[in-house]
């Protein structure tokens, strides 16, 4: 385990279980839609990895780039776009896959930009929730695991970004983001 982690909150194997449910659910509720998938840079970028190849459907992938915590822990529930989508969405079943829904801004700023674009559908599935923290009324209609407020790092999450490609979601020692 990495120093700087506390404790284990998900191991690679309980994340992969928890994958190859949330694809085989996807296959069955996108068959025949082939749905735009579009990553939340960075975070999201292991999870979809992991998620799309559980999904044995023909789909399409994309990704966007937003903004909202800096290089801090709490959310400054500023959003900025880095970077926008390649693909048109009007008419597509579109499928946003987040790592966290948190606060619920970043989610409730995308939600509200891509339904502005005329899909034929959208949704979310989102790797973990903590329900505590909610600013704003969302909810992922997909969801990995619901979680305490907890500060976790690894399987795509940072602090600083570091952690990122630890093979599992731990929660991060408080001295390292207190000091
Ligand atoms: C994190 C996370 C979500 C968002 C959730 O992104 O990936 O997109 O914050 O927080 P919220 O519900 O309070 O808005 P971050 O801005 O840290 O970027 P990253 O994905 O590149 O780490």
């Amino acid at each position: 385990m990495h120093p700087d982690v506390q404790e284990i909150l998900y191991s690679k194997a309980e994340i992969d279980n928890r994958v190859a449910d949330l694809g085989k659910t996807l296959s069955r509720d996108y068959d025949g839609l082939n749905p735009l998938c579009i990553c939340i840079l960075k975070g999201a970028i292991i999870f979809t990895a992991d998620l799309i190849r559980q999904m044995d459907i023909p789909l399409q992938l994309d990704a966007i780039a937003v903004s909202s915590y800096g290089d801090s822990t709490s959310s400054s529930g500023i959003v900025r776009i880095l970077k926008d989508l390649e693909t048109a969405v009007e008419n597509r079943h579109v499928l946003v896959i987040e790592d966290i829904v948190d606060t619920g801004l970043t989610l409730h700023y995308l939600t509200d930009l891509l339904n502005r674009r005329n899909p034929a559908s959208l949704k979310v599935v989102s790797l973990l929730d903590k329900p505590s923290r909610r600013k704003v009324q969302i909810k992922p209609d997909y969801l990995g695991f619901s979680i305490p407020d907890h500060f976790v790092v690894g399987y795509g999450f940072d602090y600083a970004q570091k952690y990122r490609n630890l093979p599992y979601i731990g929660i991060l020692k408080k001295a390292v983001y207190s000091s």
